[in-house]
C-alpha cells in the first residue's frame, strides 16, 4: 500500500519516489510501463511507453522514434498526462507534465550509447511508425541499424501528481504540486 492510513503527505512522497526509481531499474516492476497521453491534431491520443529513467530533477524519461505520432504531437503541444497502476499495492498515479524533446542533441547521444544493439532496432526501422504497409513483415527491415538519427528521448517534467489509493471503503487521494524546492501534498476526496 502506498498511502498507508497513518501516512503524512511527505511520507507518501518519499515512498512514491522510491517506487518510481525502482520501476525505472526493474524490467518486471508493474510501473515500468505507463500510459502516456498527448494531444494530437485530431484530439487526444494515448499509448504505453517504458519508463527508462527517473531523475532527481525529477523527470521521467522514455525513448521513442522521432518519426512517431506521439513525438510529433509532443513537439506541437507539450502538455501530457501519464497514468500508472500498481495492481498489488492498488494505487493509481497520474502525472501531469510538460515534455522536453531531444533528438540529435547531446542528451539523445548520451542515452543512445546505453541502448544495446538489439534494443536499437526499436528506433531505427526503415519504415516510420504508422506507415501503411502491404504486409506486416515489410516493416522488418533495418538498413541503418547503428544510425541514431531518429532515436529520441523525451523528458517529462511534472508539475502535478495525483495519487489514488484504493482501500476498501476508505480510499485516499493526494495531489502534489510544486512548492519552492519541494512538493506540497493536499488531501482531496477520492
Ligand atoms: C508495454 C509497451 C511498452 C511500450 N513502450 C514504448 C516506448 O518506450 N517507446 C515507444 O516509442 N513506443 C512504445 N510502445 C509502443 C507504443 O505504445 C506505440 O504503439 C508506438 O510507439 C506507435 O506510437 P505512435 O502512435 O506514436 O506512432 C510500447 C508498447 C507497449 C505495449
Amino acid at each position: 500500500m502506498l498511502i498507508k492510513p497513518a501516512y503524512s503527505p511527505p511520507e507518501v512522497w518519499r515512498d512514491l519516489v522510491h517506487e518510481l526509481k525502482r520501476a525505472a531499474r526493474d524490467r518486471k516492476h508493474p510501473m515500468r510501463s505507463f500510459v502516456l497521453s498527448s494531444q494530437g491534431p485530431e484530439g487526444p491520443d494515448a499509448c504505453y511507453v517504458v519508463l527508462r529513467h527517473f531523475t532527481d530533477e525529477p523527470a521521467l524519461l522514455f525513448y521513442t522514434d522521432g518519426r512517431s505520432a506521439k513525438y510529433q504531437n509532443l513537439q506541437q503541444e507539450s502538455h501530457t498526462c501519464s497514468v500508472f497502476y500498481h495492481p498489488r499495492q492498488r494505487f493509481q498515479l497520474r502525472c501531469y507534465a510538460r515534455a522536453r524533446c531531444h533528438q540529435g542533441d547531446e542528451r539523445a547521444q548520451k542515452y543512445w550509447q546505453e541502448v544495446p544493439a538489439p534494443g536499437r532496432k526499436a528506433y531505427t526501422p526503415d519504415y516510420a511508425p504508422g506507415t501503411p504497409l502491404p504486409a506486416p513483415e515489410t516493416a522488418h527491415q533495418w538498413s541503418r541499424l547503428s544510425d541514431s538519427q531518429f532515436f529520441s528521448v523525451v523528458e517529462l517534467l511534472p508539475y502535478r501528481w495525483d495519487v489514488l489509493q484504493l482501500d476498501g471503503g476508505a480510499h485516499r487521494r493526494l495531489i502534489f504540486t510544486r512548492a519552492a524546492n519541494s512538493w506540497e501534498g493536499r488531501w482531496v476526496a477520492p
